[in-house]
């Protein structure tokens, strides 16, 4: 038996027996009697999927496609109700690329998605991992599909202490495991054994199919190979952020611009976000009052602390900047993970001892 059978087959009957149930997903047995997952599903979960973990990513996904059955119907959206949906799943540079392909796929291709990893490369939002994971799931291509923990099963079995940077080699591997027939369970087989056995600090070695030829596991401390460098921790930006409380209950938010950081997401008013501090004068004059404690949030590459000043304003107030929002059409689960945060303090906060008062 060749290596590129035995590995295929010893993995698919694993995966018989162990996929795991995902709300995207056609197991194993569905799709044996010929039964295929939704493109526009495979697609959505795997935007989704992107830097964001599978049980975060379920409830997300099930909530999308409940309220966007089809592509047509996500295309015909409005991108503030999208944005507002995707808010807490973070990278909302996703969202608006998501929004892009799903009216260029509706519009362009008649709600038909690409099914060559070149053409769904074409798409905005879909890299080569992606596309090939699309290709791979929703069309049985027999692609090779090599996400983070495709690269450390990989680079387990070769007896490698660190996860390669150049994905070339690893590609070539993975290529040539790749079977012919159920490509597409085969992916998804891998992506299970990565993300249930070979487990970066825990590795279930007892239970994987490939322990016989696996160069790690013979070395006895599989833990201790395709070890990850530590995430390098980013500078530290400070920000300002007003929350401002209407006597009526109706909070100021803003929408941020549609580009960079957050882009086309709500917000509280504030300051721009820097290394040194930039002063923001308030949306409008009221008694200001600091908290006092101060929000922090990790983005990729840098910690945000954040100051919160709080107000109550009067029913005529007119800001300068931003708009109100009804207290009943107001919910903290349209914001951004860091701007819920803010809310949750400014609505839970005391003041500071030492009150900074901002006419
Ligand atoms: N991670 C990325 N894509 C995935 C998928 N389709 N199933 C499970 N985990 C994944």
């Amino acid at each position: 038996m060749c290596d590129r059978e035995w590995f295929s087959g010893t993995l698919l009957d694993w995966y018989d027996l162990n996929a795991r149930t995902l709300p995207w997903r056609i197991g194993p047995a569905e799709r044996a009697i010929g039964k295929r997952p939704d493109p526009y599903h495979v697609w959505l979960s795997e935007i989704m999927l992107q830097q964001t973990t599978v049980p975060v990513v379920e409830k997300y996904f099930t909530r999308f496609v409940s309220r966007w059955p089809t592509v047509h119907d996500l295309a015909s959206a409005k991108d503030e109700d999208i944005m507002e949906a995707w808010a807490g799943l973070g990278y909302y540079a996703r969202a608006r690329n998501l929004v892009t392909s799903a009216r260029i796929v509706s519009g362009d291709f008649g709600g038909e998605f690409p099914r060559d990893v070149a053409e769904l490369r074409a798409l905005p939002g879909i890299g080569p991992y992606t596309a090939a994971a699309i290709a791979a799931i929703a069309f049985d291509k027999p692609v090779a599909v090599v996400d983070g923990n495709v690269k450390r099963v990989l680079a387990r079995l070769g007896g490698s202490r660190s996860i390669p940077s150049g994905i070339g080699e690893l590609q070539r591997l993975a290529l040539g495991m790749t079977p012919g027939t159920r490509p597409g369970d085969y992916a998804q087989a891998v992506m299970d054994l990565g993300a249930m056995v070979c487990r970066p600090r825990a590795p279930r070695c007892g239970t994987c199919p490939w322990t016989s030829r696996c160069a790690a596991h013979a070395a006895g401390s599989p833990e201790n190979f395709a070890v990850r460098n530590p995430p390098q921790r980013g500078p530290e930006r400070k920000g300002i952020a007003y929350v401002a409380i209407r006597e009526d209950g109706a909070v100021l938010l803003e929408r941020r611009p549609s580009r960079g950081l957050l882009g086309g997401t709500l917000g509280w008013p504030g300051s721009a976000w820097s290394e040194s501090g930039v002063p923001q004068a308030p949306p409008c004059r009221a008694n200001w009052r600091r908290l006092d404690r101060r929000v922090r949030h990790r983005f990729t590459h840098f910690d945000l602390l954040v100051e919160v000043m709080k107000a109550d304003v009067p029913l005529g107030c007119s800001p300068d900047r931003g708009f109100f929002v009804d207290r009943s059409a107001f919910s903290s689960a349209q914001l951004p993970t860091v701007m819920r945060k803010i809310w949750d303090l400014a609505a839970s906060s005391a003041e500071a001892r030492r009150p900074d008062s901002i006419p």
